[in-house]
């Protein structure tokens, strides 16, 4: 391990290094990782680019980007985990793990309550990270809308991110964003026009209902695909009045011709699935994205008697035993009639 050093974090000089390792293991053909994930690759979040060098050489990353989010009543810190890399030749010497472990009580200080990885594999499991959240998944023909009372409503593209940013922020389930973040990550997400290099966009723009010229409700589109000969759109992402949310979904459908849209709404968003079900549509029970864990108990709700004490500081952090436990917390506090979240793929997603 001679010339190896780390963990430790980026400096400004060195952030074209560490993009450059992200490229070459998870977009070799596109390099688009700094582009597509403007605010984790910044030089101001590069404390938070957790590396192991060997010599000048950067050979294995950890990205956190650090967020916040409103959930009903209360406000979480969230941190995300994400473009996790060793080069091949450094790999299955524990660095990842390594980069990990070195984490935990970092993220603890900085107040983060809840983390979020991007994948399921065993290292982020021997850390207590588990599938965790509810999601109702509603596959909705386009003809099931049709028989709904919809409100006679106008769609256009939305004018600038204010109007998506305005809409989003009345969600009592959301993540809390600032008008930069809105700026920075709509266009590279591929949900707003470009206003500089494009990556290849995961996003197919997006969508408001408008009540005369006042938008309603939006929709962040994902990329349409096949199955067989039906076209389905995926939403990323929606907000604002629920008709309204229906009545944009049936427009965005025609646009992009598709015959079936997959809705994946919180099982308290009582009002959607009352009109979804109305449409005689039934949900499929799906997790989150990736796997997550609760750092910080004392953010949580002792939702059930046998229920931590709240003023406990932390969950464990360390792995085996202390990592099952903090499993077994975070599947309690945020698996089926837990606390809810709002979804934290599509523009949250790092
Ligand atoms: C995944 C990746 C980052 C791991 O990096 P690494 O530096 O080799 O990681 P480590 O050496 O700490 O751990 C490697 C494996 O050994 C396992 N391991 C480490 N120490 C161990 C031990 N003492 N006993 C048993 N298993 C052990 C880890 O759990 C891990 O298992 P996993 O790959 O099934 O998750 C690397 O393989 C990579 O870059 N892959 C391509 C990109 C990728 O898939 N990233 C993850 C996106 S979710």
């Amino acid at each position: 391990m001679l010339g190896l050093h780390g963990p430790r974090g980026t400096t400004a000089m060195e952030l074209a290094a560490v993009v450059a390792l992200c490229d070459a293991i998870f977009a070799p053909e596109t390099r688009h990782m700094g582009p597509v994930f403007p605010t984790l690759f910044a030089p101001s979040n590069g404390e938070w680019l957790r590396t192991f060098w060997d010599g000048d050489r950067v050979v294995s990353h950890v990205g956190v980007w650090l967020g916040r989010v409103q959930a009903g009543e209360r406000t979480l810190g969230v941190a995300h985990i994400g473009a996790v890399c060793t080069l091949p030749e450094y790999r299955n010497r524990g660095l990842a793990g390594a980069l990990l472990a070195d984490l935990l009580p970092r993220l603890v200080a900085a107040e983060a309550d809840l983390l979020l990885i991007s994948g399921h594999r065993r290292l982020y499991q021997s850390l207590g990270a588990r599938p965790f959240g509810v999601l109702l998944r509603y596959r909705v023909p386009r003809q099931a809308l049709e028989d709904l009372p919809l409100p006679r409503l106008g769609t256009r593209v939305p004018r600038g991110v204010d109007e998506l940013a305005g809409l989003q922020a009345v969600e009592p389930y959301r993540y809390l964003r600032s008008a930069e973040d809105w700026s920075l990550l709509a266009p590279a997400k591929g949900y707003l026009p470009p206003v500089r290099e494009p990556g290849p966009l995961q996003g197919m723009g997006s969508l408001v209902a408008v009540d005369g010229e006042e938008p309603v409700a939006y929709l962040l589109l994902g990329r349409p695909r096949r199955e067989g000969d039906v076209g389905v759109l995926p939403v990323d992402e929606f907000g604002g009045e629920r008709l309204g949310v229906l009545a944009a979904l049936v427009q965005a459908m025609e646009l992009r011709g598709a015959a079936l849209a997959e809705l994946r709404v919180r099982p308290g968003d009582v009002d959607l699935r009352r009109y979804l079900e109305a449409a005689g549509l039934r949900a499929e029970i799906q997790h989150q994205q990736g796997t997550g864990r609760i750092l910080r108990a004392c953010a949580f709700p002792p939702l059930h008697p046998w229920d931590p004490d709240p003023s406990l500081p932390a969950a464990p952090l360390g792995s085996g035993e202390e990592a099952d436990a903090a499993a077994a917390l975070t599947e309690r506090l945020l698996g089926p009639g837990g606390l809810e979240l709002p979804r934290n793929d599509g523009l949250n997603y790092i």
